[in-house]
């Protein structure tokens, strides 16, 4: 008999199971949080494509609990503390979660002082193989079901992480503009209301100042609850999602670019109005602005930016017939602004 579930008649001694999960970029951003990742403001982003992590989770039933875990083979000790609290925090939805030891062996596409979320990827993964571990032991479950729930595993490990879980664009956080739209989950913007002018997108990822993060993204969303302009923040992220939704069906690409930069720009502002504050842009990261908004004067073309939590900068553009001018101006441009020509090239995945 099944002493997790009680209603299988095999047992289960020791299993691996393997995931992969890729990062995503957030173009409404989510910044500030309450009590159990629970969202101040619904998000939406794009999915990538190349930037992932690969992991694999053994677990060995009946053993005392602990959690061992290696990054690119090196046994990283921190990372198991931090995951080891993440299974105690989750056991009431995983009810066998505590029952036994895991190795876990997780690995990353991209280098891993790029600043592309590994949280995102990171935790995305680990929810998957947890799912993969409980459809063993709970028996088969319907496929939408698991994904939610590997959804909504990932959003306790880290907030981003629950959209990287979907493809394409995926929204996180209730709002009265996306039908079943949830602050527990992420779910998948509906693709017929997508304009096909944004489902083939490029996001190249300039790596200008590589190394620690100055401010954890837990510090962050913590700014959030002292910081004056929070409210009126919060609610101008419902108002963009309200633009962002006729922009996304009309396949108004100005106005996509002004929302996508302007969030940008206003979580960067946040943190610079912060108390403490922090100013995470950096001149490479203020030159490669202006580079992109005088090159858009000067073409018209659609290349334009977004910023996470940090100096480097993810510039996007549509893969359709002007890219090679774009790609060529990059290079040429802005790759000088990076250090050791970091780039990482990706793409949506949709
Ligand atoms: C700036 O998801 O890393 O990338 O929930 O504390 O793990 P935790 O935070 P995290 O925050 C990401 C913030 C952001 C914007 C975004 O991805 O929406």
């Amino acid at each position: 008999m099944n002493k997790f579930t009680g209603n299988k008649n095999y047992s289960i001694s020791t299993q691996t199971v393997v995931s992969s999960c890729p990062s995503n970029i957030a173009l409404i951003k989510y910044w500030g949080k309450y009590e159990r990742q629970i969202p101040a403001n619904p998000s939406i982003s794009y999915t990538l494509n190349n930037c992932k992590t690969n992991t694999s989770m053994e677990f060995v039933a009946d053993e005392k609990f602990s959690v061992q875990t290696f990054l690119s083979g090196n046994e990283e000790k921190k990372f198991a503390e931090k995951i080891e609290k993440y299974f105690r925090n989750i056991e009431e939805f995983l009810p066998w979660i505590l029952k036994g030891k895991y190795v876990i062996k997780t690995e990353n596409t991209f280098p891993h002082s790029s600043g592309i979320a590994s949280s995102a990827s990171g935790f995305g993964a680990i929810a998957k193989c947890l799912m993969e571990l409980d459809h063993q032991f709970s028996g088969a479950q319907d496929g939408d079901f698991k994904e939610r729930k590997a959804s909504f595993l990932a959003r306790l490990g880290s907030g981003s992480a629950c959209r990287s879980l979907y493809d394409g664009l995926v929204v996180w956080g209730r709002t009265k503009e996306v039908e079943d739209s949830s602050d527990l989950y992420a779910i998948q913007y509906p693709n017929d209301e997508i304009h096909e002018v944004f489902r083939h997108f490029n996001d190249w990822v300039l790596l200008i100042h590589e190394g620690e993060k100055s401010v954890s993204s837990t510090v962050g969303h913590g700014l959030m609850n002292t910081n004056p302009y929070a409210e009126r923040r919060f609610q101008e992220a419902h108002e963009n999602f309200a633009a962002l939704k006729m922009i996304l069906k009309n396949g108004d690409m100005t106005n996509f670019i002004k929302l996508v930069e302007h969030e940008a720009l206003t979580l960067h502002a946040m943190m610079m109005m912060s108390d403490p504050a922090f100013i995470l842009m950096k001149t490479g990261t203020l030159a490669v602005i202006n580079k992109i908004w005088d090159f858009r004067k000067d073409t018209g073309l659609p290349l334009f930016f977004t910023l996470d939590a940090g100096a480097n900068v993810h510039l996007l553009f549509p893969a359709d017939k002007d890219e090679d001018q774009i790609k060529e101006f990059i290079v040429k441009e802005l790759l000088q602004f990076t250090q050791n020509n970091g780039v990482v090239k990706d793409v949506m995945r949709f």
